[in-house]
């Protein structure tokens, strides 16, 4: 959904925003773009395509500057060439604007601005904001050139609808850069002599890890040396600054060739830090209020993507572990239905980047209809934590690759401690079963430094099926979402046709598109479930598939003659199974894309954080 990033400070401004760029990159890669101030001009240069031929284009025309502005673009509106690519300019030329987001009604705002003598360049929505800032520069009453600034920001952010976050670069005041946002995130990082603005901490996070996040309507000015914030009506305010702790590893590759295989590998730490600052993080939620929650008698979950793959999952923990009906639903879907308004109601939001549009409209809908709101994220001030009640943040570190793994379990762990802290407040569990549970639950990252030495072994798998033309997955209970899970991995990495379903209904259907050779991936860990699992193997086995079990190890000893191929994960307790088993997925659908020479870390046509809806 677009990378930006602005530099103002006392040095040449473009390596910052080139390494800027190059870290933004998960959230669009379309057409990049450097918008510098030199000498009382702006220089652009842009191209099509990924960051890597913007800097090719930079290292022939060589701009130097202390303030400008970078942007990596996922293409909305106008197809990615380019004219398109960001900055868009006022009819001067003495003011640019990059943007994040849509501006929705561009359409009319645009065919008003045509119709007042504005000359267009390109298709964007973008354009318009910068016509409209050039019209309400010269219309704004001001005391100097920054004033007039803020004040046509405010009065242009009134004409606007949408989610959006934007930056404006004036040539008329080349010591400052201007950001202001709605729905979009805009983090400012504040340095020594320096200053950014981003769309997202990892941009400058190797220059400071001092942050300010601004929020809805808010506009902001930076300077190599201050920083003003401005409420919506122009009138000035302060916030205090927060400390990140990220560290620069964490966005770093740190010797992988790919952000997606060190964030696998990732996991036993992201769970260990995830789990230690859990069972505080909980108690304190909880007790916020727990006569409340003794009553609470519904909880639904939205999300989308992969975090709805883990509140699919967190169904089966709340339900189980602490008795409470729970209904679990796409954000997206959510958000147009009738919600019946709720009391003693709790409605959790699942997001790794806490700027999710659809997840965000979700949380809002139900907080409308009475819910509580808890959000479990994994970025500190994003959105969606600054829209619930309660957050609890799971502590996996940036996730860099489009494909989520590391937040996934995570997440997981996080619905698991909820559900156990829910149990025992309303007396659904003992305090004996809620130890030995809590006991399991901080056992896995070891188990899950265990279940990764199996690459090597997925790896060479991969090499027999990875050109096959299509990919499935069976589960069932805990382990259904993550047959789903597996499957979306697979399709977003490698492009292969790749889908996951319910052991249960192969047979009422999808039976059907099994062929000679077809990989079947069956989650079947030694549980209740086993038996009837081992049907499902030799259904399709039956039906000409290469049948690939996922199981534990008393599993194992019994699927010698009834599955092609057999993958021995560690055993844990039922329910946190899957926080195991989806990790082969995981591996297997990297080494599937890695064989097919797919790029990995940015899969075609997605973004990382997907901020329209
Ligand atoms: C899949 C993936 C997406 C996200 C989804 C939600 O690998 O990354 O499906 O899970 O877009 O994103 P968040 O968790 O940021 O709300």
């Amino acid at each position: 959904m677009c990378g930006i990033i602005g530099y103002t400070g006392k040095k040449n401004c473009v390596p910052f925003l080139l390494d800027g760029l190059k870290r933004l990159e998960y959230r669009g890669y379309d057409s990049a773009g450097v918008f510098i101030l030199q000498g009382g001009q702006i220089v652009t240069v842009r191209s099509v395509g990924k960051v890597a031929e913007l800097e090719k284009m930079v290292l022939q025309t060589n701009p130097k500057g202390t303030t400008g502005l970078g942007h990596t673009r996922w293409a909305t509106h106008g197809k990615p060439s380019e004219e398109n690519s960001h900055p868009h300019t006022d009819c001067t030329g003495d003011l640019v604007v990059v943007h994040n987001g849509i501006i929705e009604n561009y359409l009319s705002l645009r065919e008003k601005l045509e119709s007042r003598g504005h000359k267009f360049r390109s298709e964007t929505d973008t354009e318009i904001i910068a016509h409209l800032l050039e019209e309400n520069l010269l219309h704004v009453r001001a005391s100097d050139d920054e004033d007039r600034l803020i004040k046509a920001i405010a009065k242009t952010n009134k004409a606007l609808s949408g989610a959006y976050a934007y930056y404006v670069m004036w040539t008329r005041t080349p010591y400052l850069l201007a950001g202001t946002k709605v729905q979009n995130p805009l983090v400012v990082g504040i340095g020594k002599e320096e200053n950014f603005l981003a769309s997202d901490v990892p941009a400058f996070l190797q220059h400071t890890r001092k942050v300010l996040f601004v929020e809805d309507g808010e506009i902001v000015i930076i300077k190599s040396s201050s920083i003003r914030l401005f409420d919506k009506a122009g009138v000035e305010k302060s916030r205090k600054p927060v400390k990140i702790d990220w560290d620069q590893k964490k966005i770093e590759k740190g010797g992988f060739r790919h952000f997606m295989l060190k964030e696998i590998h990732d996991q036993p730490q992201a769970l260990e830090d995830t789990l230690r600052t859990e069972r505080e993080g909980f108690g304190k939620i909880l007790n916020l209020d727990t006569t409340g929650l003794r009553k609470l008698h519904t909880v639904h979950i939205v999300a989308c993507g992969t975090a709805y793959h883990a509140a699919l999952i967190g169904k089966y923990y709340i339900e189980q572990l602490a008795g409470i009906s729970t209904q679990v639903e796409l954000a997206s879907e959510y958000k147009y239905r009738a919600l019946v308004p709720a009391t003693n109601a709790l409605a959790i939001a699942i997001s790794q980047s806490g700027e999710t549009a659809d997840t965000l409209g979700a949380i809002q809908k139900a907080k409308e209809a009475g819910f509580g709101t808890l959000a479990i994220c994994n970025v500190k001030g994003s959105s969606l934590t600054r829209l619930c009640d309660h957050v609890f943040y799971t502590h996996c570190g940036p996730e860099i690759s489009v494909a989520s793994t590391k937040a996934f379990t995570s997440q997981l762990v996080a619905l698991y401690a909820l559900a156990l802290f829910l149990g025992q407040s309303n007396g659904n569990i003992s305090r004996g079963f809620f130890e030995k549970s809590y006991k399991e639950l901080l056992s896995l990252p070891k188990a899950m430094d265990e279940v990764l030495k199996l690459e090597y072994d997925v790896r060479h798998l991969t090499r027999k099926i990875y050109k096959e033309k299509q990919f499935i997955f069976l589960g069932r209970h805990v382990n259904y979402p993550i047959a789903l899970e597996g499957a979306l991995k697979v399709k977003e990495v490698s492009y292969k046709n790749a889908e996951g379903f319910a052991a249960g209904e192969i047979k009422h259907g999808p039976i059907s598109i099994i062929e000679k050779g077809t990989p079947v991936f069956i989650l079947m860990p030694e549980d209740r479930l086993f038996e009837k699992m081992v049907f499902a193997c030799q259904e399709c086995r039956a039906r000409g598939a290469f049948v690939v079990a996922i199981t534990t190890k008393a599993g194992a000893k019994q699927l010698k003659n009834i599955a092609d191929k057999i993958i021995t994960v560690p055993t844990t307790n039922e329910l946190l199974q899957p926080v195991l088993d989806v990790v082969p997925l995981q591996i297997l659908a990297y080494w599937i894309a890695k064989r097919l020479g797919c790029d990995i870390d940015h899969p075609r046509h997605l973004a990382k954080s997907v901020t329209v809806e």
